[in-house]
């Protein structure tokens, strides 16, 4: 069976008020729905397109957020601005080319 979407993104979102690392953090919020909108101007978000941009939860994997992993192919990255989302996006999503240098398992 395929996969629904040829490419489903979870960006955790996840805020800690007990002091630990969370990715809410690190801008995590703002670059989920930077990378949305940018999808949807490239047109490849939706049923359409087939890339779905999605909140997550805590993905347990704190330490090195923030962190979103991208489904089918279960490739976990790390960002830091829009220049990596923007890299993710058309790299990964657009041209199915994973970026190395922004993943967290090398
Ligand atoms: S807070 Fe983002 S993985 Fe836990």
């Amino acid at each position: 069976m395929s996969s629904y979407y040829k490419h489903h993104v979870f960006f955790c979102l996840n805020e800690r008020d007990d002091g630990k690392a969370c990715c809410a953090d690190h801008n995590a919020k703002a670059m989920q729905e930077y990378a949305k909108k940018r999808c949807k101007q490239l047109g490849i978000a939706g049923a359409e397109g087939r890339v779905r941009i999605n909140k997550a939860g805590c993905l347990n994997r704190c330490e090195l957020g923030p962190v979103l992993v991208v489904y089918p192919e279960a490739v976990w990255y790390t960002f830091v601005d829009q220049q990596d989302i923007d890299e993710i996006i058309d790299s990964h999503l657009v041209n199915g080319v994973p970026v190395e240098r922004l993943m967290v398992d090398r």
